[in-house]
């Protein structure tokens, strides 16, 4: 790893407290669908009941990653400042929508899909951090996680244009 400036220690280290904050919210974003998904009132298919839990697998795999790479840092991803950031974000309308359990799944999946843009846009900021400053093992680890959230926004967009969750469940 290379040697950081102090800013850039610093900017890294925010980088990594609002990504975990972010992937921690996703994981209660995503358990928030699977229960609205499994809920047989909504009728969702197998298929996406499937892509919710796969999508809670990976958020759950972003957050160890986090905290391990903080911790690698000399960071305490246990620190009260990251649930703070973390229950701040909750309250942000497109999260607490998801969040609520009374929001049918047809309004929340458009929700969830707004959210993992912003997940997209957390990654490729480390990412471009990475690559400003050399760190290639750092780069290529982001962009992995960068791409499962580009593969995984995909895959839910196509279930929301698609229209196919039903009307009626909302
Ligand atoms: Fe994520």
């Amino acid at each position: 790893m290379p040697t950081l400036t102090r800013a850039q220690e610093e900017k890294l280290a925010r980088l990594l407290a609002e990504r975990l904050a972010a992937e921690r919210l996703a994981v209660r974003l995503y358990e928030a669908a699977a229960a609205k998904a499994e809920d047989p009132r909504a009728a969702a298919s197998g298929e996406l009941q499937a892509l919710v839990r796969l999508h809670l697998a990976l958020e759950l795999e972003h957050v160890s990653f986090l905290e391990g790479r903080m911790r690698a840092l000399g960071l305490d991803p246990a620190a009260p400042e990251e649930r703070e950031l973390e229950s701040e974000l909750a309250q942000r309308g497109l999260f607490d929508l998801i969040l609520r359990a009374q929001e049918p799944l047809a309004r929340t999946l458009p929700a969830l899909l707004g959210a993992g843009m912003l997940d997209h846009a957390g990654w490729h900021a480390l990412v471009v951090f990475a690559n400003e400053t050399g760190d290639v093992e750092a780069r290529d680890a982001f962009r992995r996680r960068l791409w499962e959230e580009h593969e995984h926004l995909e895959r839910l967009r196509a279930i929301v244009s698609a229209g196919r969750v039903r009307r009626e469940a909302a």
